[in-house]
């Protein structure tokens, strides 16, 4: 795992990452997904574990789960763990907003 560090601030983090949006992160040519609820951030494979959809193409819902625009499988944003569909979990990786800006442990 390697850290990253997105932003300068807490605050340009928190624009670079829209609430509710889903935005990609392509670091050494590896694709992430990452998306917030208020302050806290979610960083996750860019493609579903069932087939491999884009999940930046993605929504959120209510209940904080991402949902795979392919067949719908929805996924914990916190854990990844599956909630609706027959696949491995999504893999999450840690996050912590700072004044620094946004550190993410990424596997590259
Ligand atoms: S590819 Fe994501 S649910 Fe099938």
């Amino acid at each position: 795992m390697k850290e990253f560090v997105i932003g300068n601030t807490l605050e340009e983090a928190l624009s670079l990452v829209p609430e509710g949006a889903i935005k990609k992160i392509k670091i050494d040519g590896k694709l992430f997904g990452i998306t917030r609820r208020n302050q806290e951030f979610f960083v996750f494979d860019a493609f579903c574990p069932h087939r491999g959809a884009s999940l930046i193409q993605g929504s959120i819902n209510q209940k904080g789960e991402i949902i795979c625009p392919l067949h719908q499988y929805r996924f914990e944003l916190k854990g990844g763990k599956v909630k609706a569909g027959y696949c491995p979990d999504l893999e999450t990786y840690p996050s912590e907003l700072s004044e620094i800006g946004l550190k993410i442990k990424v596997p590259i």
